[in-house]
């Protein structure tokens, strides 16, 4: 049987593209986070982003309508009990993640399947919170924009069995989305090539090799990225970028290649993380 609702815990940047991408691909989505602010934040982000594909003609006004009313909101993981499928998006951190995977045994039923967007913390060592349900824990990678971005990198844990693997597939292309395998390394794939390359921006702004809109511009038109690796870091978050290279560098034997940045760390301690501060490599208008 498709999944029919997920609760997504966690409702920030990348809950809410989840839940967005969800919801409008016919499933329902329950946005859980304990900040009303940041629940409201969500449902702006939703309603912009439907008008916006209505206006581009991407959406009928119907379909706008529907798509809203797979959404909603609660500041209790009890809103969405009756979920088959819950996916955690909450901050990079082990322990409070641990704690959100005790709760969601405690609150969803023994069948649904408990995953995570961890960006690059151990999926094995996330499903030891709850070894009862360690079957059930799978790694469910989304990248920012998720509406927009094609990939899930999927990780199994330990324990992880083949029923939730196969499920966490066929979830992810009912979502649009390609699903790829990656192991439970620190950092996986995505974040263990990206993150040094973004890290190596920095290093490279460091030594003076160039400034950082000339780093970035020669590896959009040279490279052909979307955005420099300088204008990618304060898209994800300098915090975030800091936060991967030190589960990398903890995680895969200290290698001292995995440190961050003096410059990355220094920006963070001041608390510029880029565009949700409204300061980071660039200054923005807005936060
Ligand atoms: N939510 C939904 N849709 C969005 C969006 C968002 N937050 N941001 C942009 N879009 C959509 C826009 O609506 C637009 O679609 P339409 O034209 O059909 O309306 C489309 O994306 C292009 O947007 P823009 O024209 O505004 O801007 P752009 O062409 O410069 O593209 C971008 C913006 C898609 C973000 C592009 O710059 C890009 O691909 N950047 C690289 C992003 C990237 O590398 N992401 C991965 C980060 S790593 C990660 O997430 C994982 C991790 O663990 C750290």
């Amino acid at each position: 049987m498709p999944v029919q609702k997920i609760a997504v815990v966690g409702g920030g940047t990348m809950g809410s593209g989840i839940a967005l991408t969800a919801a409008t691909h016919s499933i329902k989505a329950v946005v859980i986070d304990i900040s009303e602010d940041q629940l409201s934040d969500a449902k702006t982000y939703h309603e912009k982003q439907v008008a916006r594909a209505i206006s581009k003609g991407r959406m009928t006004e119907e379909e706008g309508v529907v798509a809203l009313s797979n959404l909603s909101y609660g500041t209790s993981m009890q809103d969405a009990e009756d979920a088959d499928w819950a996916v955690e998006a909450a901050t990079e951190n082990i322990e409070v993640k641990k704690e959100i995977f005790k709760q969601m045994f405690d609150v969803f039923s023994k069948n649904t399947i408990l995953a995570t967007n961890t960006s690059s913390i151990s999926i094995t060592e996330l499903a030891s919170a709850i070894p009862e349900a360690a079957n059930r824990v799978i790694g469910m990678h989304f990248f920012n924009p998720v509406p927009v971005m094609k990939l899930v990198e999927v990780i199994r844990g330990r324990e992880t069995s083949e029923e939730t693997t196969s499920a966490t597939l066929v979830l992810s292309e009912a979502m649009g989305k390609i699903p790829v395998p990656a192991d439970d390394f620190a950092g996986f794939v995505s974040n263990r090539v990206l993150m040094p390359m973004i890290n190596e921006a920095f290093h490279a702004w460091e030594d003076g090799v160039a400034k950082p809109e000339d780093i970035d511009s020669i590896m959009k038109l040279g490279c052909a990225f979307p955005m420099g690796p300088l204008r990618l870091a304060d898209y994800i978050g300098l915090d975030v970028c800091r936060d991967i290279m030190m589960v990398m560098y903890n995680g895969l034997d200290e290698n001292p290649k995995y440190l961050p940045n003096k410059k990355l760390v220094e920006l963070v301690e001041q608390g510029n993380l880029g565009d949700k501060s409204g300061r980071g490599v660039y200054t923005y208008d807005e936060a």
